[in-house]
């Protein structure tokens, strides 16, 4: 069969669509023939041995796929933490979803990863809770108009929350005005700390979806209101996070961890986030953003392109078809 190959850690540039033989089913596990591949910021950082978990190349890269189960027939999303980008993965049978029947192979591949997260990001942040949240809450979204960002526009705007978000383009942050967000904050023109502090009159926000690392992770403490916190899940700009400590004690508020890798081993967490994302998608309320799609063996300009921090919503392979 076809399969991505990672063949050393020295960046996209090394991979290669390769002929490799199909992979053994282990217990647990069923056959998928894969139709599409979600890519994910996670994938590129792969490619150059920045990201825990995977084993040493060579390997099949590939975290989030969607197809067709064997020999059920099932239409299927799943997640992975390797292997998926080929016409065939092994896959976990607790970590496939059943595809809504309207949305297409291309959709159905952008979802698990970003939409698993958004909901978690909001657990995180205790705004889960619809009735609480009644719209009281405000959230600072990173990277809004990416993958993850686009599905939090979504879910916050399900939960009620007022969704303030950072993007480096008008552009990007017009498409995402469209499906909820109400406040755009364009970083390269403005300080987001002050835009921040301006739109809320000094208040703050409740929560920042941080992924940035770096100096962001300081800023972002500076946006919260009395008792808030920064959910931090990811380091896109390759440093570690800096804290202000100051920004903490001056508010009682938390720095707070989230890992999918991890929480998605948690069937006490997973199960509950999918039944509320399958009643929102049972209601036609979640539709995952497609920004492009590539075929495998043109894979190196897809990873380029959210390398470059250049796509809009979700990069996806198309695999089969
Ligand atoms: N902890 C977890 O379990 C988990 C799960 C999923 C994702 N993540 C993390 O969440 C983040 C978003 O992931 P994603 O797959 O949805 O990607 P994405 O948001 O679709 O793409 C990354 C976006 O980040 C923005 N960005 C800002 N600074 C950047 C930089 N230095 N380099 C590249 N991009 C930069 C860019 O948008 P603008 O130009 O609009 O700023 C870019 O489009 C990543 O950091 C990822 O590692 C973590």
């Amino acid at each position: 069969m076809k399969a991505l190959m990672i063949s050393s850690l020295t960046g996209p540039g090394a991979l290669a669509v390769q002929e490799v033989p199909e992979p053994v089913v282990k217990a647990g596990q069923t056959l998928v023939r894969v139709a599409a591949g979600g890519l994910n910021f996670a994938d590129v950082m792969t490619t150059k041995g920045g990201y825990p978990g995977t084993p040493p190349p060579p390997l099949i890269a590939g975290r989030e796929f969607s197809g067709i189960e064997e020999p059920s027939g099932r239409r299927v999303m799943g997640y992975a933490q390797w292997a998926a980008f080929a016409e065939k993965t092994a896959a976990y049978s607790n970590m496939l979803w059943p595809v809504p029947d309207r949305w297409s192979p291309e959709q159905a591949a952008a979802f698990p990863v970003n939409y698993f997260t958004a909901y978690l990001l909001y657990w995180h942040a205790g705004m889960t809770n619809r009735a609480a949240a009644g719209g009281k809450y405000r959230v600072l979204i990173h990277a809004v108009a990416g993958g993850v960002g686009t599905a939090a526009v979504q879910i916050g705007q399900l939960l009620g929350v007022e969704m303030y978000g950072t993007s480096s383009s008008d552009e990007k942050l017009a498409r995402v005005k469209e499906l909820g967000l109400q406040h755009g904050i364009n970083y390269k023109r403005n300080d987001y700390e002050d835009a921040v502090k301006n739109l809320t009159r000094g208040e703050g926000v409740d929560a920042v979806f941080e992924m940035l690392g770096g100096e962001h992770t300081a800023k972002s403490l500076r946006c919260l209101r009395d008792f808030g916190r920064v959910i931090q899940y990811g380091t896109a700009t390759g440093h570690a996070p800096k804290l202000d400590m100051r920004a903490l004690y001056a508010k009682s508020a938390s720095l707070q961890g989230l890992w999918l890798t991890y929480l998605s081993q948690k069937r006490e967490i997973m199960g509950p986030a999918w039944q509320q994302l399958s009643e929102w998608i049972g209601e036609g309320k979640l539709t995952p953003q497609i920004g492009q799609v590539f075929p495998l063996d043109r894979a190196k300009e897809a990873y380029q392109l959210l390398e470059e921090g250049k796509n809009y919503g979700k990069v996806v392979l198309k695999i089969a078809g």
